[in-house]
Order: structure tokens, then sequence, then C-alpha cells
């Protein structure tokens, strides 16, 4: 009997800085999660171009979020960490996918309509980005993962992937696993100056991790709280404990015992979740300017042979399955 730890993937997009959401909401799991499973980490560069992209930004924001991976302590030893564009298997079974994926499927997706929003006010909307599912269905399935750490903004993709491979096994016979979603903790970090609506990288209302203490203090304490008086507990603050219970549980609990007893001041949970995330994120921003350019490089080179032969297995089964030669 062979004991085979299961297989998990996750992936992060290259665009630039990593938020406070990408990282409580998915990376920061990566590095518990390598202990007990087998895990393929990936910097999705052929998702970063789905949306508007400049092709001279690119490199720098693929190297600075393999260094972020690094500082959150995902160990190449344990794990691979692997760029998308470096495997050329994902895109050769993407398209195999692309074929056997309704239209209607991708037009509903909720991210493809948000985004072609915000694209047709700008470059205009591209065919990839509607393909952006079956892409990551392509990156999940040629690893036969059994588990996806994602935030849950992401979930409808991988019901999507699941729905592709159910799909696939039934029509051809079995070549992929099913994979399972999990959510962290923190699966949806809110905005913090509109608190209903999830936190992305632009303005005052997301921290970014290469922040300064001063910088993630001032966007703290400009977080919006209570605007009007209430026995529940309003959207932004809960926001801000939901971040402190994961960067100190122990000042979480004091915090919330004191809201219970309805002597808690938003200022004084402001200045405590300031501090304490500082000193949560400090020894993550220390190890990421220890990193250098050509190391957040070379991680990709570790990973590539051994990743890509596990690609090619699956590729070469979904081929052969549909009668490809
Ligand atoms: P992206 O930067 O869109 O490639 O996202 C990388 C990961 O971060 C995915 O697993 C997302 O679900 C997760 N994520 C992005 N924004 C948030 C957020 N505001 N709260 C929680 N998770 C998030
Ligand atoms: N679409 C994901 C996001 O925006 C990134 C991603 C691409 C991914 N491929 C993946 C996440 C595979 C998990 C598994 O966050």
């Amino acid at each position: 009997m062979t004991n085979q730890k299961q297989r998990v993937f996750s992936g992060i997009r290259p665009t630039g800085e990593i938020h406070l959401g990408n990282f409580l909401g998915s990376v920061n799991q990566w590095s518990e999660l390598q202990n007990n499973y087998d895990c393929v980490f990936a910097v999705v560069d052929y998702h970063a171009i789905t949306t508007t992209f400049e092709s001279k930004e690119l490199p720098k924001a693929i190297i600075e979020t393999s260094k972020w991976i690094i500082a959150s302590g995902v160990d190449q030893q344990k794990s691979l960490i692997i760029l998308q564009s470096q495997i050329p298997e994902h895109t050769e079974l993407a398209w195999i996918l692309n074929c056997l994926t309704p239209l209607g499927e991708l037009e509903r997706m909720t991210q493809f309509k948000e985004k072609r929003e915000q694209e047709t006010a700008k470059s205009g909307i591209m065919a990839g980005l509607l393909n952006y599912p079956v892409l990551m269905a392509s990156d999940i399935l040629l690893y036969q993962t059994d588990l996806v750490p994602v935030g849950e903004d992401q979930v409808q993709h991988i019901e999507l992937a699941r729905d592709i491979a159910k799909r696939f096994n039934n029509r051809f016979g079995k070549v992929f696993t099913i994979p399972n979603y999990q959510l962290s903790k923190n699966a949806r970090v809110m905005s913090l100056k509109n608190p209903t609506e999830k936190m992305s990288k632009t303005g005052d209302q997301g921290i970014l991790l290469s922040d300064s203490a001063k910088e993630i203090e001032r966007k703290i304490m400009g977080a919006t709280t209570d605007t009007i008086a209430s026995d529940q507990m309003s959207a932004g603050v809960k926001n801000l404990c939901n971040i402190l219970q994961t960067v100190s549980p122990r000042t979480y609990s004091q915090m919330l015992e004191k809201y219970q007893k309805k002597t808690l001041q938003y200022l004084e949970l402001k200045k405590v979740l300031a501090k304490e995330l500082i000193s949560y994120l400090l020894p993550i921003q220390k190890k990421y300017h220890q990193i250098s350019d050509d190391q957040a490089l070379e991680i990709f080179e570790k990973s590539r042979a051994r990743a890509q032969s596990l690609a090619q297995k699956t590729l070469s089964r979904a081929k052969k399955t549909i009668g490809v030669l």
C-alpha cells in the first residue's frame, strides 16, 4: 500500500503588489499546508495577461510575487514553486478543456462580469478574459489536485473546474481527480474604506505587504467603523476584528470581551490592530528584502523539471483519452 500525501495546488497572479487580502486569504496558508500535503504553488503569469497589462512591469511583478511566496515561509525543499508560462502543458490542456466547456458557463462567471466592466473602459475585453477559468481548471487538474486553498472570490472557479473534470471523466474515462477547495479564516478580507466590498490593492482601502509601519497605521486609523450606533457589529468593525483574530488571537479575545461589555472604543481597536499587524508583517517584510531577484527566479528553475513531468503525465493521458494521437 502506498501512503502518498494528497496534492495541494494554488496560484496567485503577478499583478504588482500583494495585498493583505491575498495574503491572509490564500498565500498565508500555503506554508502551513506544505507540511501535510504534496504542494504545487504557481505564479500564474498567463492569467495576469488576461486584463490590461504592461510588458515592462510584468517581469518585476513576477519576481516580487516569487519573493513574497518565499518570504511567507513556503519552502522549496518541501513544495514546488512554479511559473505557469514555463510549463506549456498548462496552456495545452487548457485548449482541450476550452473545447469541452460550454460558452454559457464562462459567461456566467461573476469575476468575468466584474472584470468585463472594468476592461471595457480600458483596452476592451479579450477572449482570454472569458477563458480565464478554463486555464485555471487546467492548472488544477494537470497535477491531479485534491485540495485548492483560495479566497472566497475563487470558489465559483473551483466549482467550474470540478464540473469540467467530472464531465471529461464521464464522457471519455477517468483522467482527472476531482478537486475540493479550502477557505481560510480570512477568506474575504474587506476594504478598509468600504467594508461591504472585498479588499484590493488600490488606494487607502487596502494594505500592501510592502507598506511601511507608518502607512499601515495611517490606513488602519482611517478605516471605516460604525456610522450609526447599532447593536450588531458593523461590517467595518467585524473586518478589523477578523484581521486581528489572525494576527494576534490573544489581543483579539481582549477586544472582543470589551466589545461584549460595550466598553470598546474603536480608536483603541484600531491602535491595537495597527501595532499587532505591523509586528506580524515585520519578519515577512525583512525576509522579503533579503531575497535577491536572481534567487526569486532560480526558485522556478528548481521546480520546473519535476512539475513538468507530473503535468506531462496527465496531459498525455488526456490527449490519448480524447483520441489525439
Ligand atoms: P489574485 O491576486 O486575484 O490572483 O488572488 C490570489 C488569491 O488571493 C486568491 O486565492 C484569492 O481568492 C485571494 N484573495 C484576493 N483578494 C482577497 C480578499 N480581499 N480576501 C481574501 N482573499 C482574497
Ligand atoms: N484565479 C486565481 C485568482 O485570481 C489565481 C489562480 C490561477 C489559481 N490558477 C489557480 C488559484 C489555480 C488556485 C488554483 O486568485
